[in-house]
């Protein structure tokens, strides 16, 4: 007889019990992200050759997770047509649209009442453009055995201005909220608010209703003065907020490559992944984690590096496109070289056009050859 994976660790240690439902927020306008946001939510933006939300929903699911609500505002009408009931993934999905966006703290409270957890059972929320290899299991394990009413994934990064600083006693207890600090004496940490955190459900419906809130700037802080117990878990494991274009594009690559970790991604890992449907010349290059979805044409001679080419678009000959997103439809002409750059769905970039780091061309622009240089074309 087979034994039951849960008989291994046994069921007799409670704090192993992971929590079986979660919230993801999936409403902001990631505005950050435009044009890739015009006609597709952040966490819709194929990563890898799938929606990102895929991703969270997949990992979310291996650790646990059977009931996920979604909290969605902008483009709220996209989520439920491709994710359906969830049971594709093994997961019983549901959805809860705002009528007006209410923040990430005003959209937990909307959907709280679709939660069945107890008062005293652990919640997990989860922001819907964080790509991590977070141990949940183990933040749902600290949230049990320190009692506390709310615990937050916490990673370190270099530079942590634009980012809400979370410094903790050594216990692991939060002792401050600092967003974004700018002066050194601010910057009283490297450890910053990871996007994931485990709420005890009750602390959930007490979040005012019916008007925006913010978890970060003020739920957070309120409950802190407010003398609850808050704890931060620091796992450095892979982490990236896919809020700014190269971020996303860096994203996509590293669970191409394998370097990111996700049960979702829809082949082996190596140096490229090339969607069924997709036409690519044999001489064609492509590498560094570049993900062809399906319908999407490369040309002959065509260098495609760290790349993510989105559905139906055409890379022409002899282009070389490297770190840069190409959108639905988009078409990129010959000898064209892209470094960096993100162009919006159904756009075309005619041939011989030069466009490096930080460009966007936005959704249905037309640029013409030869247009557009860094370089001499000599
Ligand atoms: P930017 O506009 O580029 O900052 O992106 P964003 O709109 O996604 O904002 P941010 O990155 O701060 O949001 C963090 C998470 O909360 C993301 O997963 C958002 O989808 C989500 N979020 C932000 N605002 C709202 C909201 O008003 N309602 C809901 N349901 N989710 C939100």
């Amino acid at each position: 007889m087979r034994a039951h994976p849960a008989s291994a660790t046994g069921p007799a240690d409670p704090t192993r019990r992971p929590a079986t439902e979660a919230v993801l927020l999936v409403g902001g306008k990631g505005t950050r992200l435009r044009p890739l946001t015009v006609h597709t939510p952040k966490p819709m933006v194929p990563a890898a050759g799938v929606p990102f939300l895929t991703h969270q929903l997949a990992r979310a699911r291996a650790a646990g997770v059977e009931h996920v609500v979604m909290a969605t505002s902008y483009l709220a009408e996209v989520f439920e047509p491709y994710f359906g009931d969830g049971s594709a993934l093994g997961l019983h999905l549901e959805y809860v649209t705002e009528t007006e966006p209410l923040g990430t703290g005003g959209a937990l409270r909307n959907v709280a009442h679709r939660l069945h957890s107890a008062p005293g059972e652990p919640v997990l929320v989860f922001n819907g453009d964080i790509l991590t290899g977070l141990d949940i299991g183990a933040l749902v394990a600290t949230h049990r055995t320190s009692g506390a009413d709310v615990s937050l994934h916490l990673t370190r990064v270099e530079d942590p201005r634009a980012f809400g600083l979370v410094p903790t006693d050594p216990d692991g207890r939060v002792t401050a909220f600092l967003e974004k600090p700018q002066t050194p004496e601010e910057i009283v940490t490297d450890q910053i608010n990871a996007g994931a955190y485990v709420f005890t459900r009750a602390l959930l419906d007490e979040i005012p209703s019916g008007r925006p809130v913010s978890v970060e700037r003020e739920t957070f802080p309120g409950l802190l003065a407010a003398g609850a117990h808050l704890h931060g878990m620091v796992d450095s494991t892979y982490w990236l907020d896919l809020g700014t274009p190269e971020a996303f594009v860096r994203g996509s690559a590293d669970l191409v490559l394998g370097r990111a970790p996700s049960p979702a991604v829809p082949g082996r890992h190596g140096e490229r992944l090339v969607l069924p449907g997709a036409v690519v010349a044999d001489d064609a290059k492509l590498f560094g984690g570049t993900s062809v979805a399906a319908g999407a044409v490369i040309g002959s001679g065509a260098l495609v590096e760290g790349s993510t080419v989105l559905p139906g678009a055409r890379i022409a000959p002899d282009a070389v496109i490297r770190d840069s997103l190409i959108g639905a439809n988009a078409h990129i002409g010959d000898r064209t070289v892209l470094v960096g750059a993100v162009v919006g769905d159904n756009a075309v970039v005619g041939p011989d056009n030069e466009l490096l780091r930080g460009a966007r061309v936005w959704c249905g622009a037309h640029l013409a050859p030869s247009s557009i240089r860094f370089s001499s074309d000599q």
